[in-house]
């Protein structure tokens, strides 16, 4: 399969610029750099903004972000150190723009109000589910900055069983993939946060296949994935994107009356 004859190079025109074996070669799910410019079309990001990219892996979409938006981010994950991150952002010259940190997503080393911009990738659903977690990494956002995710998801929610032909390929911690109602509610009852969008990257099954098939995990994985995404044909599978702002004050919060 060639790039340019996949329906993602017509989706993505920015992402055309990215080389494909540089992507394949930092990426640790379905495209980062596709994800990230799908998030970028939801979000603010401006020239000089502070933007945390949490679980950014080994960067890709960091450097996505900083060459795209001009911004400067703090590249952050715990699975991969911040040495070897060093050296990739330093092979995309761009170690004045981008700040790796390894760190946990619950214990993470910055101030509060620091950030323009938190952004995430394939990445949230392993930390973020939990009522309370919106409220943590929300507080490192400025008054009024914005918080966006793009995650493996579901068109709408399962009930207590996945659909019998997806049943082969379960694995329990599909359970951490949500619908955009689902994400939607999730954050905006926190009042933490007012969500502005919540919706579901038409198509995002299909990318996600043509992205196995040019990276050839379909071969590594003896095509499980791609088999449950073919089968599903976009029925449920998919990936869900979710973006949200700080209010402006305590008092704009949905319970001002909370003080942790
Ligand atoms: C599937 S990888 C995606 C990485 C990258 N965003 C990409 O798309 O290539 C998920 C990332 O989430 C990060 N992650 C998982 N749990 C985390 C946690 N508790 N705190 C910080 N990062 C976490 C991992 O380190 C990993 O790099």
């Amino acid at each position: 399969m060639n790039y340019d004859d996949t329906s993602a190079y017509q989706r993505f025109p920015r992402s055309r610029g990215y080389d494909l074996s540089w992507v394949i070669e930092l990426g640790m799910g379905p495209n980062p750099i596709w994800l990230a410019e799908y998030l970028s079309e939801s979000i603010t990001l401006e020239p000089g903004m502070k933007v945390l990219d949490l679980g950014c892996g080994k960067a890709a979409s960091s450097v996505f972000f900083a060459r795209e938006f001009d911004v400067e981010v703090w590249a952050t994950d715990l699975w991969i150190d911040a040495e070897s991150n060093t050296q990739r952002i330093a092979d995309a010259g761009l170690s004045e723009q981008i700040h790796p940190v390894h760190a946990e997503a619950h214990s993470l080393p910055f101030e509060t109000d620091f950030f323009d911009a938190v952004v995430s990738l394939d990445a949230y659903h392993y930390f973020g589910t939990s009522e309370t977690y919106i409220g943590n990494v929300s507080s490192f956002l400025k008054r009024g900055g914005e918080i966006g995710i793009v995650v493996p998801g579901l068109r709408s929610e399962l009930g207590d069983e996945p659909p019998e032909h997806l049943r082969p390929f379960w694995y329990w911690d599909f359970w951490t993939f949500h619908s955009p109602e689902w994400w939607w509610r999730h954050w905006d009852r926190s009042g933490k946060v007012q969500v502005h969008t919540a919706d579901w990257l038409e198509d995002g099954w299909r990318y996600w296949m043509e992205w196995n098939l040019l990276s050839g995990d379909d071969k590594k994985a003896p095509d499980e994935e791609s088999q449950m995404l073919n089968g599903d044909a976009g029925r449920n599978l998919g990936f869900t994107r979710c973006v949200a702002r700080r209010p402006l004050s305590h008092d704009d919060e949905k319970w001002p009356t909370f003080q942790p």
